[in-house]
């Protein structure tokens, strides 16, 4: 048997700020922010919205969307780097909000790749028959950890939230192979001290080499060619890094997944944020075969091929 996403769930906040809204604030320009990353707009939470009522709605649309109850999901895993608080987790705290009452929740920590981290460990969860149903969310409120004077990352980031149930599905569909992979050596490249601090040069350079090379290496894990690949879900971070990626494995233009120029970079959330508006607007559908690919800090990556459906 395999495992896959049965219901998936997204929360964006509603305040939208724009290119020409930073442009107000600091040192910047629309042309310099759309041509270099792609970025049109982003969604920034307001002070009464933390990382976990993001997650929460995200995880409630998800568990509907799966047919599911509160008390099916046996495990919570949330992806973010940016948690309300050291301590409880938020996945404890929507736990409770959920009433998933017979789930086990924690949080995990691989930033930017942190929604691959939390499928990937999920699958084996349900493959082994330890629980039935695991809820993962990707979230992030990185307006809290952004310095909104450094120009070089505060026009970069955005706020939202995306989660999946995965479970059991039928036979040939689901996840068909993955890789996770770090390189803890490029720690100090893209790092949070009080704000985010990044070498943005060094993150570009090893964002374009290992997202092509992740998803190059899940298609031939699961066997296939690159052109049996339907459709691609960069992590969306910049249209360039994710245009190279798309470019390596030779697929046209609409058929790369792009939310970048609406949600700015969301870090955990991107990848799941992106497949939900895909899959709400039709560009997936079963039994497509799909390469999700995420990099971030850590430095962290990891890819998924997956053949869509329950
Ligand atoms: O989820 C993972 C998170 N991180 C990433 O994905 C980041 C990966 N890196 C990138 O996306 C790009 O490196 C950036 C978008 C961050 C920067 O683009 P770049 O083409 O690598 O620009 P640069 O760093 O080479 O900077 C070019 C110039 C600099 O000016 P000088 O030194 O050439 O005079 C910067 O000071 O652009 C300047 N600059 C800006 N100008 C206007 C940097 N940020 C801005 C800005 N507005 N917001």
């Amino acid at each position: 048997m395999g495992a896959g996403l049965i219901g998936i769930g997204k929360c964006v906040p509603s305040q939208v700020v724009t290119n020409a809204d930073l442009e107000k604030r600091m040192d910047t320009t629309d042309e310099w922010i759309r041509t270099r990353t792609g970025i049109e707009e982003r969604r920034i939470a307001s002070d009464d919205m933390d990382t976990s009522d993001m997650a929460f709605a995200a995880a409630e649309e998800a568990i509907q969307n799966a047919g599911l109850k509160p008390e099916d999901i046996g495990l919570i895993l949330v992806a973010t780097v940016t948690p309300d608080r050291p301590f409880p987790s938020v996945a404890t705290m929507i736990q409770d909000r959920l009433g998933c009452v017979n789930a086990a929740a924690m949080d995990l920590s691989a930033a930017c790749a942190g929604f691959m981290y939390g499928v990937v460990t999920a699958k084996h969860f349900v493959e082994a028959g330890t629980y039935k149903h695991v809820l993962v969310v990707g979230v992030e409120k990185l307006s809290k950890i952004t310095d909104w004077e450094d120009r070089n990352t505060a026009v970069l980031f955005g706020d939202g939230a995306g989660a999946a149930v995965i479970s059991e599905v039928s036979e040939g569909r689901g996840i068909l192979s993955y890789e996770l992979g770090a390189d803890g050596r490029g720690g100090n490249h893209l790092y949070q001290e009080q704000y985010i601090v990044m070498n943005g040069r060094e993150v570009f350079k090893f964002a374009v080499r290992q997202m092509g090379e992740s998803a190059v290496s899940v298609i031939e894990k699961a066997g296939l060619e690159k052109e049996d690949v339907d459709y691609l879900i960069p992590h969306q971070a910049n249209i360039r890094i994710m245009e190279a990626s798309r470019e390596r494995l030779g697929l046209p233009v609409e058929k790369m997944s792009k939310s970048v120029h609406k949600y700015g970079n969301t870090s955990a959330a991107s990848i799941p944020i992106s497949l939900y508006d895909d899959l709400a607007e039709g560009r997936v559908k079963d039994d497509d075969i799909i390469v999700l690919v995420g990099f971030g800090g850590g430095l962290t990556w990891g890819a998924l091929c997956i053949k869509w459906g329950k």
